[in-house]
């Protein structure tokens, strides 16, 4: 049959984050190389990855990756130069966990975001540049990172910078969840309008796109905050989509509802309603994707078939979550149907 691949080209690249051990198993290899035409790397070109101790980069396992996109015409997203997680705590804090003096902070970020856009250098299409910068709290600007205790707001301008002298070729991206809802589209959209004020090269804002299958009102956001970034100039990127078919709950919660084994309802599989209902979500997603042609350039979804999704041991413990577009048998789902049908 038909594959994502085929029906998007042209349109929009169509994305999944992937690990360098899933592309040496044959059976995902197939997968992925059929139905996907770029990778973005789940974890393996994160700080914490490419540079765990100062001056010592690993760049075996994301090497995989950008040689197994060329050796099927694929490209690759770098994910991601700064980012508050997953990085390691001597980038912007001393040993006593204290900020590091700002001119130090910025070396290291400098440093780093030298040898890593560097050595992908013509073997990356864009960069998520920063991550996640933006504060949930209504209110309050930018959230409160290690990088920004240490160098200041200008942080982010700086990472712009930085990645743009390291490689003047890549698109850069701004990247974080959230970012389609009112709120924070705001701060969003402030944010690049200051970015172009200073300067900076922007070509697109990412949009995570982490959904959770009750929001419904999620793709008519994600719609208007298309329209909304490409008014202000930048295009979007659809960068980790996943539909979240479990109840969600918070943390503690979460955990406290598992001890008493009420969390995890689809375990023998994805009941036929709750499948259509994640189909016609899809469906309307891809809508909205497809309204904004030039504008909306890319859709990665956050992994490939169900047993590959953070969302199995995101926000605590193990469940078995059903969000993306195969089971985890590699057999497409109804929502694999809907999203060719709109294509
Ligand atoms: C997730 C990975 O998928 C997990 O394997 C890891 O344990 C945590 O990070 N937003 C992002 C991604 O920008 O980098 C995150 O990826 C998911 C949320």
């Amino acid at each position: 049959g038909e594959t994502l691949r085929q029906a998007a080209k042209g349109r929009f690249l169509i994305g999944a984050a992937v690990s360098s051990r899933q592309l040496g198993d044959p059976k995902m290899a197939d997968l992925i190389a059929r139905q996907f035409d770029s990778l973005t790397a789940d974890n393996e070109f994160k700080p914490i990855s490419l540079q765990p101790r100062p001056g010592q980069f690993r760049f075996d396992a994301a090497d995989r990756i950008i040689e197994f996109a060329q050796a099927h015409g694929m490209k690759v997203v770098g994910h991601t130069l700064c980012w508050h997680s997953q990085s390691p705590r001597w980038l912007f804090e001393g040993e006593d966990g204290k900020p590091l003096p700002r001119d130090e902070a910025l070396r290291n970020l400098k440093a780093h975001i030298d040898a890593v856009a560097g050595h992908f250098r013509r073997k990356v299409v864009g960069w998520d540049v920063v991550n996640e910068a933006i504060s949930d709290r209504p209110g309050e600007y930018l959230r409160d990172t290690p990088a920004r205790r240490a160098i200041g707001d200008d942080y982010v301008v700086k990472a712009f910078e930085f990645a743009r002298e390291a490689d003047p070729d890549a698109e850069l991206y701004y990247n974080d969840y959230g970012d389609e809802e009112p709120g924070k589209l705001e701060k969003t959209l402030r944010l690049v309008r200051e970015l172009k004020a200073a300067g900076a090269r922007l070509d697109a804002v990412g949009i995570q796109a982490h959904f959770v299958l009750k929001d419904a009102d999620s793709p008519d956001q994600l719609e208007r905050a298309i329209g909304a970034l490409a008014a202000a100039g930048v295009k979007v990127v659809v960068t980790e989509l996943d539909v979240d078919v479990l109840p969600r709950r918070v943390r503690g919660a979460d955990v406290a509802a598992r001890e008493r084994g009420a969390a995890d309802p689809y375990t023998e599989g994805l009941p036929p309603d709750v499948a259509e209902a994640q189909a016609r979500f899809y469906e309307r997603i891809f809508r909205a994707v497809l309204k904004h042609p030039g504008v909306a350039t890319r859709v990665t979804f956050w992994g490939t078939h169900d047993g590959t999704s953070w969302l199995n041991f995101f926000p605590a413990g193990r469940r078995t979550n059903h969000p993306l577009l195969f089971d985890r048998g590699h057999q497409p789902k109804p929502a694999f149907g809907a999203v060719l049908g709109v294509l």
